[in-house]
Formats: structure tokens, sequence, C-alpha cells
């Protein structure tokens, strides 16, 4: 048997902390460019690394037979059924350039590590630059701090406050802002954020009233989902397309269930994988 949600989120917020703090002192230092991944933007810290390796290090000693899945290294499985899915710091590129809203986003998942069948036990979402930490445990709620959160309710589209983002595909971007050019008309306006994992904290606290995505990774948006979940929100993560990039959805239920045909209008409207020019 497994602990409960509870003493597992105990221990995704006391890491998150500790790795929050680290990162922050990183980033006081001065960050430097380790290497870049897919594309020249999609860049990695020497601070993502060495976060990871913190959170990696600190759960081994804490949960030796669980299975660890982080951005920045291969996964390990486990043999208790439960693996922790880890973004040592979400919003890279903010943290790069200082701007305060970068993650450390930690989340533990029962059954397979595929975010189409498990389920989320707990996760929390540090940001140490405003010293902001959300959490959620299956069942028990999300919270900032000690405040519990509820996302926003009886919001038309029309006055929705919607946020988004971009991955570093040059071409998938190009057609993610067609899509945002094509909804910037129907809602009350757009933000994109830079931090999966806080854009969905901010649906789970109001601060966003429904958040969309194409092609997050794992990771992204584990401890985020779960927290805007126990918020009140409904997250779908849709079919993944062709290309295999998942499409996730928050927002309050009747926001959701608003927004979701016209997403799929615009879809429709500006094909993905039709060439981008
Ligand atoms: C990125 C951020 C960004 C989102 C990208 C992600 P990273 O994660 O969450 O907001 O738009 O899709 O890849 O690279 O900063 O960990």
């Amino acid at each position: 048997t497994h602990p409960a949600p509870t003493e597992l989120l105990d221990l995704a917020r006391t890491i998150a902390l500790t790795a929050g703090a680290l990162a922050h002192r990183r980033r006081v230092e001065g960050v430097e460019i380790a290497a870049s991944k897919s594309s020249p933007e999609d860049i990695v810290t020497a601070a993502d690394r060495e976060v990871e390796l913190l959170i990696q290090g600190l759960l081994a000693d804490a949960r030796p037979n669980d299975g660890f899945y982080g951005e920045e290294s291969d996964a390990t499985g486990g043999t208790s059924g439960l693996t922790w899915v880890v973004d040592p710091i979400d919003g890279t590129v903010n943290y790069l350039y200082a701007v305060p809203f970068y993650a450390v986003s930690i989340a533990v998942v029962q059954g397979e590590p595929d975010p189409a069948s498990w389920n989320a036990l707990a996760g929390a979402v540090v940001n140490p630059a405003l010293g902001e930490v959300f959490t959620a445990s299956a069942g028990s709620g999300a919270w900032l701090g000690d405040a519990r959160l509820h996302v926003n309710h009886d919001v038309p589209l029309s006055l929705a406050l919607a946020g988004t983002g971009f991955g570093y595909d040059a071409s998938r971007r190009v057609w993610q802002a067609k899509v945002v050019g094509g909804l910037i008309g129907q809602v009350r306006d757009i933000r994109r954020i830079g931090s999966a994992a806080l854009d969905l904290c901010s649906v789970a606290c109001g601060r966003l009233d429904l958040y969309f995505e194409r092609g997050l990774n794992p990771w992204d948006h584990a401890a985020g989902a779960l927290i805007a979940r126990e918020a009140g929100a409904k997250v779908g993560a849709l079919q993944a397309d062709a290309e295999g990039h998942d499409l996730l959805i928050a927002a309050a239920p009747d926001l959701y269930d608003q927004f979701e045909p016209v997403l799929a209008g615009l879809f429709e409207r500006f094909p993905f994988g039709a060439k981008a020019q």
C-alpha cells in the first residue's frame, strides 16, 4: 500500500521548496545556457540540470522504490507503482531573462507514466521568485499557501481571459500563433505567461479563466493539471494528433464546454501540419 496522497504531497512540497530555493539562488548568481535542445530557442541551463539532480537525489533517499520521470534525464522505473514526474524549472526562458514566472513542478502519479492513463495523487508547483506555493492532492482540494483555490465560474467565453503557450518547434509555433489570431476576437484577452505549470495554477486561482496548449510534455502539466482539477477545472488532454502532440484545455466546466467547439473550429480553419508560411 502507498502512503496517503496528503503524505506524498508533504514530500512533494518540501522537495519543491528546497529545489525552488536552489533555482532562485542560481538565478541571483547569474544563469548560463548549458545547451540547446530541439532548437536554439529551446535551452537548458546548468541550473535546470542541477535542480533536477537535487530533486532526484532527495526522492531516491525518501522513496527509493518509486520511478522518476524528469525533463532533463532518462526515465527510471520503480517497483512501487508510483512515479515522480518532475520539471526542475518550467519557464526556462523566463528564468534566463529573470522574468519572475518560472516554477519547480513535482507530481507523483500512480500507473504508467503516461498522462493519458495515470492517476495523479499529489502535486506541488513552487514559484520561488514570488514565493508562491501551489499544491493539491487527490480529493483534498487545491491550495495557494493555505488559501483554498477555486476556478472562476460563470464566465462567458467572450469575457474570458485565456492563457496559452508556444512550443519551440518553428512550424508548430507559427501554427499556434494562427490559432491565437483566430481566437483573439472571441475572448477578453490572451496571455502567454511562459510556464505551463503556472498557467494551470493560474486557472486554479482565477488569474486566468482558461488555458490551452498543444504539444506539452508530461512534466510541464503533471502537477498543474491536478491543481487545476482540484480547484474545480475540467482538464482535458484530447486525443494526440497525427504528430503525437497532446492538446490540453483547462477551464471551469461550463467555459470548457463553450471553448472546445470554438477551438475545434479554429483547428479546422488552420490545420496543424499545413505548411507554415
Ligand atoms: C515550456 C513552458 C512554456 C510552454 C512550452 C513548454 P520549459 O517549458 O511551459 O510555457 O509554452 O510548451 O515547453 O521548456 O520552460 O520547461
